[in-house]
């Protein structure tokens, strides 16, 4: 499927000089929908993963159809303040501005297995953040996978310690 026709692309937004890649057309095509759903859980289904973790908010829309498809356990990592029990928190930089990223601390457990599923590779400092998380929990991140790569702002550098797989690349 070329999924790169489906993917909606919005100059300037959120800022001048950024070619933003919405994702919304690409759900809603319900074949476009289920490929992406079907080739992540593909790149994964033999990673005897244990929970798959997405951040806030596209990694949701990635994360947590993957791990109902794969039978396995969804944990969000969200934005500063929204989780209601004890969290970890990690600060990062992303490709416009910096933020935190905060996670239950109870959500992973020492030696579980974690793929985390994003919509999109940028700077990288976000799925790095997550990681980081998961580490200082005491999990192994197996896998990042993600629908989108922005190749040109090299955030496989930024994950090069991890195994990294992307479904459609942006040079
Ligand atoms: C976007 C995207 C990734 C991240 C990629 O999320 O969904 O999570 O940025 O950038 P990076 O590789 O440079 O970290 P955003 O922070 O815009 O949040 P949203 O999903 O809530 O829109």
């Amino acid at each position: 499927m070329d999924l790169k026709s489906l993917i909606r692309e919005i100059q300037d937004f959120p800022k001048e000089g950024i070619s933003f890649k919405d994702i919304t057309t690409v759900l809603n095509n319900k074949d476009a929908f289920k490929y992406v759903i079907d080739q992540l859980s593909e790149q994964l289904k033999d990673l005897n993963v244990d929970v798959i973790v997405g951040p806030e908010a596209r990694g949701f829309l990635m994360g947590a159809p993957v791990a109902y498809k794969l039978n396995k356990a969804f944990v969000p990592v969200r934005k500063p303040g929204k989780l209601p029990a004890e969290t970890a928190r990690y600060e990062y930089k992303l490709e416009y501005g910096t933020d935190a990223l905060e996670i239950h601390k109870d959500a992973i457990k020492p030696g579980d297995r974690v793929a985390i599923l994003d919509d999109l590779l940028a700077t990288g400092g976000t799925v790095l953040a997550a990681a980081k998380l998961i580490e200082e929990l005491g999990g192994q991140v197996i896998s990042l996978n993600f629908l989108i790569e922005l190749s040109f702002l090299k955030g496989r550098e930024t994950l090069k310690d991890y195994h990294v797989e992307t479904l459609v690349q942006y040079d």
